[in-house]
């Protein structure tokens, strides 16, 4: 039998606190949540390219990656035997499971925390109680939330993937902002001005921020 009476949690060797030590900085969750083409990603990989520069180790998961793998879509899921598992465990974009594919984003994320990562993620997840779930599954401090706050107006300007406009004419259902909402985090570790500043300024706040809160040194 297996189950969860049988799983055991096993204390590991390698400390966490031994692990910051080596990479000289601590580990945490830097979560950006925004509309479709506020520019999470963009402002996600100018952080990244820059942390990697002063030497810290990060980790980028961002939407549509995740989508490929780990948390795959109808019929992109198969077993080794070219089963359909997609029915069982795949995900698509309704609420639940939005919900779910934040909560295994999340899970991965808070790994990455244990093991002194930097870990940055690039998702809409537009709800507040997924976001809060996520939030909730660490320490004080460990979860920076981060509003990437622009306009639906120029979000739907920049469209570069052309969503908002297939979104408009009825041939996508449920995309946030149009027809599925986007609840505003209420309060946000940082807020990112994403229609007023460029890629560059904003990522250079966020690392401002990280070394205000000693998250990396000074
Ligand atoms: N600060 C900025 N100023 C001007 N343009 C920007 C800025 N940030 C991103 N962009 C541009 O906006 C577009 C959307 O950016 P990006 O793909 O990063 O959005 P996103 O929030 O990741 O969207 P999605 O949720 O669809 O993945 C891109 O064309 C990008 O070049
Ligand atoms: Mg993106």
């Amino acid at each position: 039998m297996n189950n969860e009476t049988n799983v055991t949690w096993h204390e590991h060797r390698v400390s966490r606190e031994m692990r910051e030590k080596k990479n000289g900085h601590k580990g945490c969750v830097i979560w950006f949540t925004g509309l479709s083409g506020s520019g999470k990603s963009t402002v996600a990989n100018t952080l990244d390219h820059k942390l990697y520069q002063l030497g810290i180790q990060t980790v980028v998961l961002d939407g549509d990656n995740v989508r490929h793998g780990l948390n795959a879509g109808p019929g992109m899921l198969k077993g080794a035997h070219g089963e359909d598992f997609s029915s069982r465990f795949g995900l698509g974009f309704s609420a639940i499971d939005r919900e779910e594919n934040i909560r295994r984003i999340g899970a991965v994320a808070e790994i990455y925390t244990q093991t002194g990562v930097i870990a940055l993620t690039a998702f809409i997840s537009p709800y507040r109680i997924d976001r809060d779930r996520v939030r909730n599954t660490l320490k004080d401090g460990e979860f920076i939330e981060i509003f990437v706050d622009a306009p639906l107006e120029v979000c739907e300007e920049r469209d570069p993937k052309g969503l908002y406009k297939k979104a408009r004419a009825g041939e996508l259902k449920g995309f946030t902002g149009i027809d599925d909402p986007y609840e505003e985090p209420e309060s946000p570790e940082l807020v990112l001005l994403a229609a007023e500043k460029t890629p560059d300024i904003l990522a250079d706040e966020v690392i401002e921020f990280l070394k205000d809160k000693a998250i990396i040194n000074s």
